[in-house]
């Protein structure tokens, strides 16, 4: 798609969150809304602030997520009024600004100082952001019952925020490509991360979450959070967890790689990536999500006995038992959107079998998924197992000679269409 067919889609989107927004506000009682776009704090006892990532219904509207002390005015029937911070300041430069189609939508207004914009005839309004920053401005301070509908107002996605998260997969994608190279050349997992910001264009701290590089036993750690500046001197896997913000929507990536000569490894890897292709395949209208979650622990099973990592015991029994939940144990996913992890995925408790689930819903169409099995050698979790009545059933072998691997994640971005599905990662990946 190009970049005008994108910003004519932005219009309509502003149109659609219109009227979601006009019908949130009936329906809770409320004439207008304020949204405050937040600012990031400083560090305690510090000069230093920390890195700003906008409030999520100020992305959902403007697409920008680094203005600070900035204020969105919604009212049924008039144009959104828009106070964007920009000072004059010459210690630091203000958020880039060109003009865009949507702006014709929005009455935008630039203020120089860090203030609350005065509203007349705002009728009951409410105020949502960051307490920190709403002061005492008038009016009623995030309300509980219109913040769920207003997160609500972004579980199904308008075809704009899809094509921004399809972007924001070609440009992860470019990146996990640049970082599989770079391990493969005997990268360290710094150097690995500095191919992927080269080639994704994005510094780390304006893309959605931190990183996950991890070589050999660190690719064990779910959110392995370092980079060794040295690289190990026998590299056997890599695991990439890693995406971009594009106009604020997030993609988030996995990809596991094994080291040449590693083929025990890069078997179980091509095991869990035909299991993910088979899970991503259940994503359609209707489909509880916590089905695919359990489908996941079946297909584990399987994979462990096939792999010859269990032996002699029923496949169901690896499930029911625990054994598949110490190999994988967290959820198969998430919403994604403007938040990696995006709002209204549990308006129910995650289920007793799937504890850390962030995702209880039946799927709908607009939907945005991600859909990420695992399978992980976490000693903390596996040494209850192998001292347990199953133990004598796992090779012990086996899983020496895979802890230095660490782990696999395999992790693609996916939409629930009207009919099925559409995988936004893999179909960069096979183009
Ligand atoms: N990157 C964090 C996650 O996959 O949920
Ligand atoms: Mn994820
Ligand atoms: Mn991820």
């Amino acid at each position: 798609m190009s970049d005008s067919e994108l910003l004519a889609l932005q219009t309509d989107h502003l149109e659609t969150l219109q009227q979601r927004y006009e019908q949130a506000l009936a329906e809770h009682g409320f004439d207008s809304l304020l949204i405050s776009s937040g600012a990031a704090p400083m560090r305690y006892a510090d000069d230093q602030g920390w890195v700003f990532h906008g409030y999520g219904p100020f992305v959902h509207w403007t697409g920008l997520v680094d203005q600070e002390f900035s204020w969105l005015l919604i009212r049924p029937g008039q144009k959104p009024v828009l106070w964007l911070f920009q000072p004059v300041d010459f210690w630091h430069a203000n958020p880039e600004f060109s003009p865009e189609p949507w702006h014709q939508q929005v009455d935008i207004r630039f203020i120089a100082e860090r203030q609350v914009p005065s509203i007349d005839g705002a009728g009951r309004i409410a105020v949502i952001g960051d307490p920190a920053y709403l002061g005492d401005v008038a009016g009623e301070h995030n309300p509980a019952d219109l913040l769920t509908a207003i997160e609500e107002t972004r579980v199904r996605k308008t075809p704009y925020e899809i094509a921004c998260l399809a972007r924001a997969n070609e440009l992860a994608v470019k990146g996990h490509r640049a970082a599989q190279n770079a391990f493969l050349a005997g990268a360290s997992e710094f150097g690995i991360s500095l191919a992927y910001q080269q080639a994704t264009g994005q510094r780390e701290a304006e893309s959605p979450y931190h990183s996950i590089i991890g070589l050999n036993e660190h690719a064990g750690t779910l959110h392995y959070q370092y980079y060794d500046v040295e690289a190990p001197s026998q590299p056997r896997s890599l695991l990439i967890d890693a995406g971009v913000r594009f106009r604020g929507y997030s993609s988030d990536i996995t990809r596991t790689t094994a080291a040449p000569g590693e083929d025990r490894f890069a078997a179980l890897i091509h095991g869990l990536d035909q299991l993910q292709k088979r899970l991503c395949a259940m994503v359609a209208p209707g489909v509880d999500y916590a089905d695919i979650h359990r489908k996941t622990h079946q297909g584990l099973a399987a994979l462990l006995v096939a792999a010859g990592i269990v032996d002699g015991v029923d496949e169901q029994a690896l499930v029911s038992e625990g054994v598949t939940r110490a190999f994988f144990p967290h959820g198969i996913g998430h919403f994604l959107g403007i938040q990696v992890h995006d709002v209204a995925g549990k308006r129910t408790p995650s289920p007793e079998d799937a504890p850390f689930l962030r995702l209880t819903r039946t799927l709908e169409p607009g939907m945005v998924v991600t859909i990420e099995p695992g399978l992980y050698i976490i000693p903390s979790l596996l040494d209850p197992v192998l001292a347990g009545p199953l133990g004598k059933h796992i090779n012990r072998a086996v899983i020496e000679e895979l802890r230095g691997c660490g782990g696999i994640r395999i992790e693609d971005n996916v939409v629930v269409t009207d009919d099925g599905h559409r995988n936004l990662t893999r179909e960069v990946m096979a183009a």
